[in-house]
């Protein structure tokens, strides 16, 4: 079964994934770029990267009026207890742990980054996600600097790698070059850029860069744009 992939803003992407909706990082009612709202998103799964407003901001009501499962990392999980997510529809993770689910295998691995939530409550440790679908392997970042850890996680494979390149909160164009140096992905796709002012940057010219410096293929979407593999 094919896998599409859509940009949903900023780092917000549905993923469809055989028969199963995956939502990450959702962040749709307050971002300007987002192509639609949170009452209006289907999910079976929703994955949360770290615990930062501009990547959990919907995932109470969307997880709460789908009934999805949730995977992030412990003390993420607690927090959404404590806004009214039954247990049964979490997944707690740590760095480093992988579970399998209907989708495929999920790993949470390493970031730098902080995580706290909205109301201040602390976040656990930032984080990205190795998905093992059936036909692909996908890494989704999350917010992360640049980082030899991220030679350590390409060695699964990737098919397709979602990196930020907005600069200032994560790595910036330049360093995301040398983490698809690092990741070696077959393909990768930028996120975390142009939501607001100072995170603007030009994605037509950090994918020639890709093209010329690195073995990747460079795929850049419009908010709202699907990509099939
Ligand atoms: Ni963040
Ligand atoms: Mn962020």
């Amino acid at each position: 079964m094919s896998t599409i992939i859509t940009w949903l803003g900023h780092s917000c992407f549905s993923i469809r994934a055989g028969k199963h909706e995956v939502l990450v990082d959702p962040f749709l009612d307050d971002s300007p770029t987002a192509p639609l709202k949170a009452a209006d998103v289907a999910a079976d799964f929703i994955l949360l990267t770290h615990g930062h407003f501009d990547h959990v901001a919907d995932a109470v009501s969307i997880a709460t009026r789908t009934g999805a499962t949730v995977v992030a990392n412990y003390e993420i999980c607690e927090w959404l207890k404590g806004q009214g997510i039954a247990e049964e529809n979490t997944v707690a993770l740590n760095s480093g742990g992988e579970v399998l689910l209907p989708i495929g295998r999920v790993k949470l691995t390493t970031a730098l980054h902080s995580s706290s939530l909205p109301d201040g409550t602390y976040g656990g440790v930032a984080g990205g996600f190795i998905l093992s679908l059936e036909n692909e392997t996908l890494y989704l970042a999350g917010d992360t600097a640049l980082t030899l850890d991220l030679k350590l996680i390409g060695l699964v494979g990737i098919d397709l790698a979602v990196i930020p390149i907005g600069d200032q909160f994560t790595m910036g164009p330049d360093d995301s070059v040398e983490a698809v140096k690092l990741l070696n992905p077959r393909q990768v796709m930028p996120c975390h850029y142009n939501t607001w002012p100072p995170i603007k940057q030009d994605a037509a010219a950090w994918a020639d860069r890709i093209r010329s410096d690195t073995a990747a293929e460079p795929i850049v979407l419009q908010p709202g744009e699907e990509f099939s593999f």
